[in-house]
């Protein structure tokens, strides 16, 4: 059975305070509640990476950067690298964002520069993907996802498939309150595993973890984390408020339940 992933990326949200006030309090849910097969992650701006780290430490949670240089140092002024990322100990790194295709002109050929550099730090790319409104309605989404995925996977070999973790956002769903449903999001998921499985073999593909983002709210989550290629949530605006935050991680503590295979 493959964890639960519910990660709140935070995007441009959050001061160094309500940064330190939400790990505090997430920090006091963790030690009084049981995640098991589950892992909270949350994705805060990079200069406050560290001070949330520290606040998690030793906690079954997670943090991430929500973007990576795709160089490995030197002279990219506001870019940050995978090497210092490693060096506050992330183990997590949002790649390929919408958002970052969107506004930064990021291609799939970039995201794949970003994933081997987080490899060479053992980082696991969170790699999001999706179809915009206009290539859905036109009956294009496998066509762009198996696309995405072509060109973020080219030539990438995998261990275990631990290594990585996908995310399929599709972008009309992105903040718009629009969020697919359960069996339209499984659909993709299928589809992306179904790819993985040709690419990395089964057993590989049934390890990688398959989120879904666009819209995931307390009120919707259980029926997209019920879906049986859907494995945890990739987060925005529902994130930022601790107690639905802490409610998303009850949810998916209790489909964990209902997935785990009779003994
Ligand atoms: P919303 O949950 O705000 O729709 O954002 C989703 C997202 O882009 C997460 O990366």
């Amino acid at each position: 059975m493959r964890q639960i992933i519910i990660a709140g990326n935070w995007k441009m949200n959050k001061n160094a305070s309500e940064t330190q006030e939400f790990c505090a309090e997430l920090a006091q849910y963790l030690k009084t509640h049981s995640v098991k097969d589950v892992l909270p992650l949350i994705a805060p701006v990079f200069p406050f990476l560290a001070k949330a780290a520290d606040l998690l430490a030793k906690l079954p949670a997670a943090v991430a950067a929500q973007d990576v240089s795709a160089y490995e140092s030197g002279a990219y002024t506001g870019e940050v690298s995978a090497t210092q990322l490693g060096s506050i100990g992330l183990n997590y790194c949002i790649i390929g964002h919408s958002e970052r295709r969107q506004y930064h002109h990021e291609t799939d050929a970039l995201v794949r520069s970003k994933l081997l550099q987080l490899r060479e730090q053992d980082i696991i790319p969170i790699v999001c993907l999706g179809e915009t409104l206009e290539q859905r309605e036109a009956g294009e989404t496998e066509k762009v996802v198996v696309t995405q995925l072509e060109g973020c996977f080219r030539d990438i070999e995998l261990k275990s498939g631990s290594e990585i973790v996908i995310a399929y956002e599709p972008v009309w769903a992105i903040g718009t309150g629009r969020t697919a449903t359960s069996l339209q999001a499984q659909e993709v998921h299928a589809i992306i595993r179904n790819w993985l499985k040709q690419r990395y073999g089964v057993e590989i593909s049934g390890i990688i973890s398959i989120l879904y983002g666009g819209s995931v709210k307390p009120d919707n989550i259980a029926g997209l984390l019920r879906q049986p290629d859907i494995d945890g949530g990739l987060i925005g605006g529902a994130s930022l408020k601790i107690a639905d935050f802490c409610q998303m991680i009850d949810t998916a503590v209790d489909v964990a339940r209902e997935k785990r295979p009779t003994p």
